[in-house]
């Protein structure tokens, strides 16, 4: 049976790191019915559990930054070298990718996902440009040029799936977070409109909606200091809203994130399905905020209730005080 080549961007942690030892390593039935699903045998979950020992390099674990190998490496316990190669690969370099595309021995990748990104938090007007530009690099033409690389391959073998790490920041607005949104917003259309003519190509674009995820993403993003100089010239008014904002945030991820494993399934499901959709949601949590967009489409109703469900309590407080 040919075996199914996976290749994934940012896997130094997170969903990456996760994504990549689940494939690599998951020694449990479902996974290895999995396995075989990706080997091209839809509905394979009752059949006996093909080794994933014989698949050779099944999962390329791509990461702009080598030296960050070692956690990876540690997670997979060393077992796994027949099923996992490490690949440098920087989305925002031509070179790297070029470089990262020549070195899969298989000379195809049957499963790309695209989840290398970065975020950006605060007002507006203290985002420099050069932070804003490094988000759309890595967000939108990182995505765009790592497709771009494996897209001629899947349309001429007429197969293949690209696996999007989306955002529910990519269908609305979230505030104090508008260019991460902007980024991901632009990556939606990318796939919506490529989808359209993918599926003549037997190829599957589908985007996995997350919410907040408990990995380092938080503590990874850029972010305007609440106590920094970025804000002293700022109006009262939108200091004061940024800080009610991080509250939010920080009991939002406190209270509603998602563990890692939970949001793996969602990609192992996608990867596996034989006709994924072009969008799955690893939580329902923000459903009412999303179906406003389609049953108020003139926005208005969804701004007020974002409004409410970011600042409400701090409103709440407020009156109380
Ligand atoms: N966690 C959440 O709450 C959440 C929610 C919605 C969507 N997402 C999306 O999920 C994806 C993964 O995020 P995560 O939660 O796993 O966060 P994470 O732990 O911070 O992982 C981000 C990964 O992207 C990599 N990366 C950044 N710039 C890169 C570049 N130029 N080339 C290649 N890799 C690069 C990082 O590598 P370095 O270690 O080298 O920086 C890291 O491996 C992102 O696209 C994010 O937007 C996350």
């Amino acid at each position: 049976m040919e075996k199914t080549v996976v290749l994934i961007t940012g896997c130094s942690s997170g969903i990456g790191l996760g994504l990549a030892v689940r494939l690599a390593s998951d020694a449990s039935r479902r996974f290895k019915g999995t396995a075989r699903a990706l080997g091209g045998s839809p509905g394979g979950r009752e059949d006996p559990p093909p080794s994933l020992g014989a698949r050779s390099r099944l999962v390329y674990a791509t990461m702009r930054n080598l030296a960050k190998k070692e956690r990876l490496l540690e997670c997979v316990r060393g077992c796994h070298a027949s099923t996992l190669e490490i690949l440098q690969l920087d989305v925002t370099d031509p070179l790297s990718l070029a470089a990262a595309a020549q070195q899969v021995q298989e000379q195809r990748v049957d499963v790309l996902v695209c989840n290398a990104g970065v975020g950006l938090m605060g007002p507006l007007e203290t985002c420099s440009f050069q932070a804003m530009k490094t988000i759309f690099d890595v967000n939108v033409f990182g995505t765009i040029g790592t497709i771009q690389a494996f897209l001629p391959g899947m349309k001429r073998r007429k197969a293949g799936k690209i696996i999007i790490s989306s955002s529910v920041g990519a269908l609305q607005g979230i505030p104090f977070n508008a260019v991460y949104c902007a980024s991901k917003f632009a990556v939606e259309g990318l796939c919506e409109s490529l989808a359209v003519i993918l599926q003549q190509f037997n190829v599957h674009v589908t985007l996995i909606e997350c919410g907040p995820v408990n990995t380092s993403f938080l503590a990874n993003l850029q972010r305007t200091d609440a106590e920094g100089s970025a804000l002293q010239g700022l109006d009262p008014q939108t200091r004061a809203l940024y800080s009610q904002y991080l509250q939010h945030c920080q009991s939002l991820f406190r209270d509603v994130a998602q563990d890692t494993e939970e949001v793996l399934q969602v990609f192992l499901e996608a990867i596996c399905a034989p006709c994924p959709p072009l969008r799955s949601f690893t939580t329902q949590f923000f459903m009412p905020l999303t179906r406003l967009k389609l049953t108020s489409p003139d926005g208005s109703e969804y701004v007020r209730a974002m409004h409410k469900f970011v600042f409400s309590a701090g409103e709440a407080q407020g009156d109380q005080a």
